[in-house]
């Protein structure tokens, strides 16, 4: 309903679609979303059951390739993955020119995007093998830029991968470890690391995917590219989400203040949201919080954990699902509406989520930056309805009211 078709001299006409939302900017093979009926594939497989069957590292592949691999092509691809986890030592020394309190993601826009000035072996952005390095590259590095961003933030020594781990064993162990004992990292949670990466691996067409796709259009730099779609996640709206849903379930608190939550979320006056519920494409359940809502249940379970946000979050998606607002505004939950309790169990800080966020969703970037440049492509150059002044001449400093 806000579709409107705008004359343009000299070029025909184009249509007037603020924020998107009936535009689409490309062909995809990667991923496939019905909204309506809350279903979300990857290569046509469905995501519950790549999160309950798959890894992902398999899942990385499956997007980068279009297909799941077999035990051959796994192993190759994991290794790959492996061989790429160091980085170069000069990034130790770009992390200190950041505040030690510098917010983590604003540390991983600098650090990533840096990435673009060390590969100088990769850049034919037309040949599938340098595509297919970057991606790589990518996916093995972040979780050790990640790791570094928070023992740069807390003041510890970085920590090397320790590639006889898993992916996620890595990313915890490259987080909590400590360089003067052996890795000791917990396979339940471990596991459950995955399987967020996992969710939040691909997503199509998303406010962060299109600024990859964009700046990638112009033939950027891929690393440059990413950093650009980091800068796009970060903000509440997006990727943020999952941050500031767990501020909000701290600050309501008990579950006897989820009414007057729910009730300052539906007033007009008030520019509070519900933060973690609901979603430009989905008018249904987001598949992936059903799964994290799961995901949060045995976690906390296994640790043994009662964490009284789990109730208020619960109360508060009762609430909310029940409430005609939210029924007939479609406002359900999505995917960061748990994840950040099972990440807070996990003991990763809230400043850290988004980053969390970015690393899983890193294959979904670089599979599109890549699918882009495989076939022909056009620079992405949006227009606009020109709301200005008319044509009017210059008046100089002197003669100006
Ligand atoms: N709480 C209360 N009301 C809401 C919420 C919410 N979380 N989300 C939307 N609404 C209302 C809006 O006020 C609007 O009401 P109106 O039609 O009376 O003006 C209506 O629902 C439609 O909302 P829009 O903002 O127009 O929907 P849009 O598709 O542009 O935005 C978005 C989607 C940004 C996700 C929105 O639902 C939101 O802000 N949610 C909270 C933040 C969040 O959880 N973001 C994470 C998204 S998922 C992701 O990025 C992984």
């Amino acid at each position: 309903d806000v579709i409107e078709v705008g004359a343009l001299t000299g070029n025909g006409y184009f249509t007037y679609d603020p924020g998107f939302v009936s535009t689409a900017a490309c062909e995809s093979k990667i991923t496939y979303i019905d909204g309506n009926a809350g279903i979300l594939l990857h290569g046509g497989y469905p995501i519950e059951q790549l999160a309950e069957q798959s890894d992902y590292l398999e899942t990385c592949y499956l997007l980068l390739y279009g297909k799941l691999p077999n035990s051959t092509e796994k192993e190759t691809f994991v290794n790959k993955v492996r061989m790429h986890t160091m980085v170069n030592d000069q990034m130790s020394t770009f992390f200190k020119g950041f505040r030690r309190d510098a917010h983590p993601m604003a540390i991983m826009c600098g650090v990533v995007g840096a990435l673009s000035a060390f590969y100088h072996d990769s850049l034919d952005i037309a040949d599938e093998k340098h595509r297919e390095i970057s991606a790589i590259r990518l996916i093995a590095k972040m979780p050790t830029l990640a790791a570094m961003t928070y023992k740069y933030t807390i003041g510890q020594p970085f920590m090397y991968p320790q590639n006889h781990l898993s992916y996620s064993e890595n990313f915890l162990h490259m987080m909590f470890g400590n360089p003067c004992e052996p890795s000791n990292v917990n396979p339940v949670l471990a596991k459950a690391m995955d399987t967020i990466f996992l969710l939040h691996a691909d997503h199509e067409q998303n406010a962060s995917t299109s600024t990859v796709r964009l700046a990638g259009s112009t033939g950027a730099n891929p690393f440059a590219c990413i950093s650009a779609g980091i800068a796009a996640l970060w903000g509440p709206s997006h990727g943020g989400a999952n941050e500031a849903v767990l501020n909000m379930l701290e600050e309501i608190g008990d579950e006897s203040n989820v009414d007057a939550c729910v009730a300052r979320a539906k007033d007009k006056n008030d520019p509070f949201r519900l933060m973690g519920f609901g979603h430009r494409v989905y008018k249904n359940f987001d598949p992936r919080a059903k799964v994290m809502k799961q995901v949060a249940d045995e976690v906390l379970g296994e640790l043994g954990i009662d964490d009284p946000l789990l109730k208020v979050a619960k109360r508060l998606e009762q609430i909310a699902l029940e409430d005609p607002y939210f029924v007939e505004k479609k406002l359900y939950p999505n995917v960061d509406f748990y994840s950040g309790i099972i990440l807070k169990a996990i003991g990763i800080p809230t400043s850290m989520f988004t980053v969390i966020f970015a690393l899983g969703r890193t294959p979904g970037w670089i599979a599109h930056w890549s699918e882009m440049h495989a076939s022909a492509s056009r620079i992405g150059r949006p227009r606009q309805l020109y709301t200005g002044p008319e044509q009017r001449d210059f008046v100089k400093l002197e003669d100006r009211d």
